[in-house]
């Protein structure tokens, strides 16, 4: 759907449907009110009401909060799939504008590529009217690339995962570079193995597909920062030998999320023209079994120079970041932030919920900046601590760490710091892991998400590095 910015007065647009938002405060002094009470509309938060014969939609909402405006926007998206409008046209504010628009294109968003005969909607446009074009303009333009970007980031994730395996992941970055002026550079299994990128390259080696260290970098004249962004991209996740069970598996296509994250991450960055300098990194790999699997009871020589012991070969998003976030530190010398973006536990669920991306790292200035970044950008986070204890269960007796931890809790955390292990120290404070295992996919709508990927870790991050002086 295509959303254009109009003043108000200038609006005339035959066969549109007018949208308005109503608080039940509002409903009593409704022009139509007894009508509305008639159906039964009282308002209510993101129900819908709509008068046919005058062209009007209402929308309940409990207030004009950014979080009311937002959920009503994308119940409006989805409640007008079906209807024979050319267009609709809503009033925005400068207040309004960013929620109406994230609401409409993140809650309207459809994965229609594998149906054979995808419903299509006749409404094609959304016009935003408004008292002041020019006011509104960057507003209205950040909100549409940091939308779309998070539903590219989506499109990627609920690609099928012999679709979208490490090879054409790779193809779609390099397209990603064309499009956006980006430097893109791919290392194959050969260069992995002239970086010594051992424990990346044995979660891979039983695939059909060869795995791909991907780095796409945005370099503008006037950079104020350099920011470095590692994604784990598990184009599949069978478990490894160390097998999923059968429900655990199905959705394992997501655990290649945070590579996708960092995609959507330096799109809507190139497209923002932001002066920072940004470089993505991305560790494609398919986890899987055969003759050629890597197993429980191997050690592995990380590029770092560390020896892991596998114990769990489902525990495999930390042995390819190991490896990604090394070289990372290596090609991008003095980061100012390096964030990495990774599915990595199901323990992150157990202790935040599926909908909170679970931020871990050693500064809390950043931690705290980053929650305020979320909060601004309607995206759940919340920290979870380090602490010496849980990091002692990382011990191995025959190599230097281990890839899970000996005792059944804390599971987010001591994944988290298995990944500080590969932190330079000089980058310590610099650097903060968002695992996004639970909120990075949904079987069940919420908030601005519908079924499948919901794109996490986009919008918090454009806006934290928006935020950047
Ligand atoms: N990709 C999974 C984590 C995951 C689980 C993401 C559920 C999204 C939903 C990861 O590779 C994994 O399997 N982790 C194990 C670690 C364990 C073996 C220590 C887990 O969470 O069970
Ligand atoms: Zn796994
Ligand atoms: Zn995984």
């Amino acid at each position: 759907m295509k959303i254009e910015l109009i003043d108000t007065k200038k609006f005339d647009v035959k066969e549109n449907l007018t949208v308005k938002f109503i608080t039940p405060e509002r409903l009593k002094k409704a022009k139509f009110k007894k009508t509305l009470q008639k159906a039964g509309f009282s308002a209510e938060q993101d129900t819908i009401y709509g008068m046919h014969g005058k062209s009007l939609l209402f929308c309940g909402i409990e207030n004009h909060d950014t979080q009311n405006l937002k959920t009503a926007a994308a119940a409006i998206a989805k409640a007008v799939k079906g209807l024979a409008y050319k267009s609709l046209s809503i009033e925005v504010n400068e207040k309004s504008i960013r929620p109406v628009i994230e609401g409409f294109i993140l809650g309207g968003y459809e994965f229609n590529n594998y149906k054979s005969k995808p419903k299509s909607s006749k409404v094609k446009k959304l016009y935003l009217t408004c008292e002041d074009v020019k006011a509104l303009t960057q507003a209205f333009e950040e909100a549409v690339v940091v939308s779309e970007a998070t539903c590219y980031t989506r499109d990627i994730v609920n690609t099928a995962p012999d679709d979208m395996h490490p090879e054409t992941l790779a193809k779609l970055a390099k397209k990603l570079a064309r499009n956006n002026n980006l430097k893109c550079n791919v290392l194959n299994e050969k260069a992995l193995k002239k970086e010594r990128c051992e424990a990346m390259l044995a979660v891979g080696r039983a695939s059909r597909h060869g795995s791909k260290l991907i780095h796409l970098a945005y370099k503008p004249k006037n950079a104020k920062k350099r920011v470095a962004l590692v994604g784990k991209g598990l184009t599949y996740d069978s478990g490894g030998l160390s097998l999923k069970p059968a429900t655990s598996m199905v959705t394992m296509k997501m655990d290649k999320a945070g590579a996708c994250a960092v995609l959507g991450i330096i799109k809507a960055v190139s497209e923002l023209k932001l002066d920072v300098e940004v470089h993505a990194f991305v560790g494609a790999v398919e986890n899987m079994i055969g003759g050629d699997a890597y197993k429980p009871d191997d050690v592995l020589v990380s590029r770092k120079g560390d020896t892991i012991e596998v114990r769990n070969t489902d525990a495999e998003g930390r042995l390819v970041l190991a490896d990604v976030l090394d070289y990372a530190q290596d090609k991008v010398k003095n980061p100012d932030y390096l964030f990495d973006f990774a599915t990595l536990t199901g323990a992150c669920m157990v202790a935040l919920g599926q909908y909170t991306t679970g931020v871990m790292g050693h500064s809390n200035r950043l931690r705290h900046d980053i929650s305020k970044a979320a909060s601004k950008a309607g995206e759940l986070t919340a920290s979870l601590p380090f602490n010496k204890h849980l990091k002692k269960q990382l011990k191995s007796e025959i190599a230097d760490i281990c890839n899970i931890s000996n005792k059944p809790y804390g599971g987010a955390i001591t994944a988290g710091l298995f990944l500080d292990n590969f932190i330079k120290d000089e980058n310590k404070e610099k650097w903060l892991h968002f695992d996004i295992a639970g909120s990075a996919y949904t079987e069940s709508p919420w908030d601005v998400n519908v079924h499948g990927a919901t794109g996490a870790g986009v919008r918090f991050m454009t806006q934290f590095l928006q935020s950047l002086k």
